[in-house]
């Protein structure tokens, strides 16, 4: 088959959350089963160029792109992403993608993202590129489906091009003042829009996307459900109950040639679910790295996370200073976010010095120790699209303590100690009696070596690879183009 994608996250080159990574991954795993992809990134000035070989791609230079009364120039380039061998394409726009960051405030935003659509539409046209399918992802990619529709419509290159958009965070819609209508560039065909929208002065492009997309996707079985209600859907539920039939859930994938302790150069000490004693290992280092109190009777929460309320920081805030004077555990945090959520684990770190290290930022290679050096790694989400961090948990016998949310629910089962069943610790109530419940619960287990030791190795057997994953998808590519 024949696959575009477009996308605002690549991992490694522009990463702020999961998105990158699945993006990454299932794009490589594609291209493997020898499908032909095109994905299209901006080419960030964050991203680190220097090692990438960088070609440009000789009739897409110095294009035109006329968005309402602004006009950008913009180029392709190509390259090989780095760690894999799959062939991308980097959209050059110095004008709209020098800055800080992936993400902004600033005024122009939406014209980022307009130009990634449409540039993406136009370079399939440049290259005479017939996508069987153009898959989207989230709101910065979401106006796809309806320009192929309108804008785009009278090109028979895309007669046979049906469009996916994946959600992968609801949370996130890209709502923009209607002041930008012109931008859009639809012309004549505004009347193509959410009507209800655009009389209360604005436009939405998830909700856009919803309407016009083929197929819908969301990035676990359970969040697909979820949605569709008003406490998970923020605003869309409606439209989602309406397109239900054309909503499917599909769980992400792990790339485990890249989470792998038994074969993993950033860790210290290799392990698998026949020699643990290397976890130990693991453990001990990174507590001394960390500056931890080393001891192996004490267990090692991490968390690994992007420190919004999405992620339920609020209830460790709320537990965990209490829960330090009477259970002894340690915890490393990997993240960085919100103000008040960086200043609560500084404070912890400040009150614990030997028993939390708050690690401010993102580093790979801390991310994947903690996952190998911890015993237990902590994801009470408020909602949780899917989650990676718990599924890398898994195969690293760190046991997860998650809240049954979207994804979490899918890829951990609550542990029953009769019947030796189970993977993790699972609480339901987004509450802290519900989180000091399952805290309690794991460290008790933690006390059982060989209870702990069986439940350890349940996860470290469980399958959540690409192979598995990515065919779903190419099966369901296969079921709407046929
Ligand atoms: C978003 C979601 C997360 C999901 C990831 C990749 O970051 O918050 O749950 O795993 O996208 O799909």
């Amino acid at each position: 088959m024949k696959i575009c994608l477009a996308s605002s996250e690549l991992a490694p080159l522009a990463k702020t959350g999961g998105l990158a990574d699945v993006v990454a991954s299932l794009s490589s795993f594609l291209d493997g089963k020898g499908h032909d992809i095109r994905v299209l990134l901006p080419l960030y000035s964050s991203i680190e160029t220097s090692a990438m070989d960088i070609t440009p791609v000789r009739f897409m230079q110095d294009l035109a792109m006329q968005m309402g009364p602004h006009r950008v120039r913009y180029s392709i380039d190509t390259a090989r992403l780095p760690g894999g061998t799959l062939t991308i394409y980097l959209l050059r726009c110095p004008e709209l993608y020098n800055r800080p960051g992936i993400y902004t405030s600033d005024w122009d935003e939406h014209l980022r993202f307009i130009l990634l659509s449409r540039a993406a539409i136009e370079m399939c046209q440049n290259m005479g590129f017939a996508p069987d399918i153009f898959h989207c992802h989230d709101w910065h990619t979401s106006l796809v489906p309806m320009y192929l529709k309108t804008r785009y419509a009278w090109d028979r290159l895309f007669e046979n091009t049906r469009s996916v958009l994946t959600i992968h965070n609801i949370g996130y819609q890209g709502i923009f003042s209607a002041n930008i209508l012109d931008d859009v560039g639809i012309q004549d065909q505004v009347d193509r829009l959410h009507q209800e929208d655009l009389g209360k002065g604005m436009i939405n492009f998830l909700k856009t996307g919803l309407l016009y997309a083929d197929v819908l996707t969301t990035v676990s079985p359970n969040y697909a459900h979820e949605i569709r209600g008003a406490e998970y859907g923020m605003g869309l539920q409606e439209i989602l109950q309406q397109r239900g039939d054309t909503l499917v859930g599909i769980l992400n994938g792990v790339d485990y040639r890249e989470w792998n302790p038994a074969d993993d150069p950033l860790i210290p000490h290799p392990y698998d679910s026949r020699r643990l004693a290397g976890k130990k290992k693991n453990k001990l280092a990174l507590m001394q790295e960390l500056g931890l109190d080393c001891s192996d009777d004490m267990p090692l929460i991490g968390m690994v996370t992007r420190l919004t309320g999405q992620k339920g920081i609020d209830l460790v805030q709320q537990l965990v200073p209490a829960m330090m004077g009477h259970r002894r555990f340690a915890m490393a945090v990997l993240g960085s976010g919100e103000s008040r959520y960086e200043q609560f684990f500084q404070w912890l770190q400040n009150h614990y010095r030997d028993r939390v290290c708050f690690y401010r930022g993102f580093s790979n290679r801390l991310a994947h120790w903690v996952e190998a050096g911890s015993d237990m790694f902590l994801m009470p989400s408020l909602f949780e699209p899917c989650g990676l961090n718990q599924m890398y948990s898994l195969r690293y016998g760190t046991v997860p303590i998650v809240r049954r949310t979207g994804g979490l629910a899918d890829s951990v089962q609550l542990f029953d100690p009769h019947s030796g069943q189970g993977t993790g610790i699972v609480f339901n109530d987004y509450n802290v009696p519900a989180l000091g419940w399952a805290l309690n619960y794991a460290f008790d287990l933690y006390q059982d070596k060989s209870t702990w030791r069986k439940l350890v190795r349940n996860g470290m057997a469980m399958d959540f690879s690409w192979e598995r994953q990515g065919q779903v998808y190419i099966d369901l590519f296969r079921h709407i183009t046929r």
